[in-house]
């Protein structure tokens, strides 16, 4: 009986996938289905190799196809560098012999192996698949997972693998409209949305000199230094009242701290006059290489009595710890509560005016040089209804997906009347390639492997 020769067709493709900076990997990819025999299957083709992203180590793809029974294998794929990211997909199932006479058919196309985790970036775990989709509601209630309001005003985060860690201050005993400190507390979420408290990361027995009724601390906010291998915070150091002073704010410095792990029990450094100058609204600012910046409002010689009439960008020291005598002036008026993005090599910041716990509208600069500007000193007004839905910047989030960065306006509605109960605001910036704008939503939601963002 002559046999009559028919095709088996495996496509076999293997795409390492773009995840999150962590470095974990994709998982297992699955094999296709078994073919029904045909006499000879062709080879399955080439795999398409997956995408490059910066993070964790090249891992291997799919493994090699096999075909029919005298087709030649597929090629084998080779995977992308990963650093994290979502399943990636199995070689697609081998179609079958024409008719089917003959030798056996090809056989399934094996799937594409595990995309093994890129542990090196960061020392990060591997094969742990982030979280897709996020959902903010800004309704609330904004509540950790054991249901207590989550206390992290004035906050900044990080993203440590496939986690991010959100800093802020802990007011759950400023039942009134003071703010003195107690507490800087530490969430952690995969998803942006479900938040578990990890830890008082300072307290008033994290030093001596932080047990002091009159003690403020502000905005905190934490990078990482690779080359100390600490968590560096920096935040606003001030004082309910001084000897000498009047009024409240009165002290106006910063504030500094460490520690080796992200969540842990963070060591007091100092606090300090940065470069001389008064320090109060406080942020950081950390470019790809490493370098880093401390921006905060103030300038020499300011005092709780006047204004704070400038912002000044202070380059880090290497081990982030100390300003260096870089220091940039850029907006000579009354801003603060800033927070950073940078898009294509051009720097916003976004501001509110100084109108203590009272809301009002932000506003934001740009520069296309570099953080220490030059800052083109024009302030763009975000949001239509003059407060900025009441709410006063905290922190900008990038959220680096396949398809598109989106960049969350993290605030703060603040109570004044029982500090508390103060709330958040997030939403997602958008910009029509000349301007930024922000849109009241209630609920939204963010894939956070493509970046893209649905309102609901
Ligand atoms: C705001 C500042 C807050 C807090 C508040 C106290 O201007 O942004 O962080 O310091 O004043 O009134």
């Amino acid at each position: 009986m002559s046999a009559r020769r028919s095709h088996i067709v495996i496509l076999a493709f293997f795409l390492g996938v773009l995840g999150c900076s962590s470095g974990t990997g994709g998982a297992t990819g699955q094999g296709g289905a078994s073919s029904n025999g045909g006499t000879e299957g062709r080879g399955g083709a080439a795999g398409t190799g997956g995408v490059t992203v910066s993070g964790g180590a090249t891992v291997s793809g799919g493994a090699t196809v096999s075909g029919g029974a005298t087709g030649s294998g597929g090629v084998t794929a080779s995977g992308g560098r990963v650093s994290g990211g979502t399943t990636s997909p199995g070689g697609a199932t081998a179609a079958g012999g024409r008719t089917g006479s003959g030798g056996a058919g090809g056989a399934s196309g094996a799937g594409g192996t595990s995309g093994v985790g890129g542990a090196a970036g960061n020392g990060c775990p591997a094969g742990v698949a982030g979280a897709t989709t996020g959902t903010i509601n800004n309704t609330g209630p904004w509540n950790d997972t054991t249901g207590k309001h989550i206390q992290a005003h004035g906050g900044g985060l990080i993203k440590v693998c496939d986690t991010w860690y959100w800093f802020g201050e802990d007011k759950t005993l400023n039942t009134n409209g003071t703010g003195n400190f107690h507490a800087i507390s530490c969430y952690a979420s995969k998803d942006l949305a479900t938040w578990e408290h990890r830890n008082s990361v300072v307290t008033t027995s994290t030093d001596p000199v932080l047990n002091n009724v009159n003690l403020i601390i502000e905005r905190p906010k934490v990078i990482y230094n690779a080359s100390t291998k600490l968590y560096v915070m920096w935040a606003h150091w001030d004082m309910e009242s001084c000897s000498g002073a009047s009024g409240g704010y009165c002290d106006s410095e910063a504030v500094v701290f460490t520690s080796p792990t992200v969540d842990g029990n963070y060591t007091y450094v100092k606090h300090f006059l940065p470069g001389g100058n008064a320090s109060r609204d406080c942020n950081l600012w950390q470019e790809p290489d490493g370098t880093a910046y401390f921006i905060s409002t103030g300038a020499q010689g300011q005092t709780s009595s006047g204004t704070f009439s400038q912002t000044q960008v202070y380059q880090l020291s290497s081990d982030y710890l100390n300003v260096t005598n870089t220091t940039k002036i850029w907006a000579n008026d009354t801003r603060e509560a800033y927070a950073f993005w940078k898009v294509n090599g051009n720097y916003y910041g976004v501001s509110s005016g100084q109108t203590g716990w009272a809301p009002n509208q932000a506003a934001y600069l740009t520069s296309t040089g570099s953080i220490t500007g030059p800052w083109n000193n024009s302030f763009t007004g975000l949001g239509p209804n003059g407060s900025t839905w009441s709410s006063q910047p905290t922190y900008v989030i990038p959220i680096v997906g396949s398809q598109t960065t989106t960049y969350i306006y993290a605030s703060d509605i603040w109570n004044s009347s029982n500090l508390s109960l103060s709330t958040y605001l997030w939403l997602p910036f958008t910009f029509d390639g000349t301007k930024w704008s922000l849109t009241n939503s209630a609920t939204w939601s963010i894939n956070l492997a493509t970046g893209v963002v649905t309102t609901n």
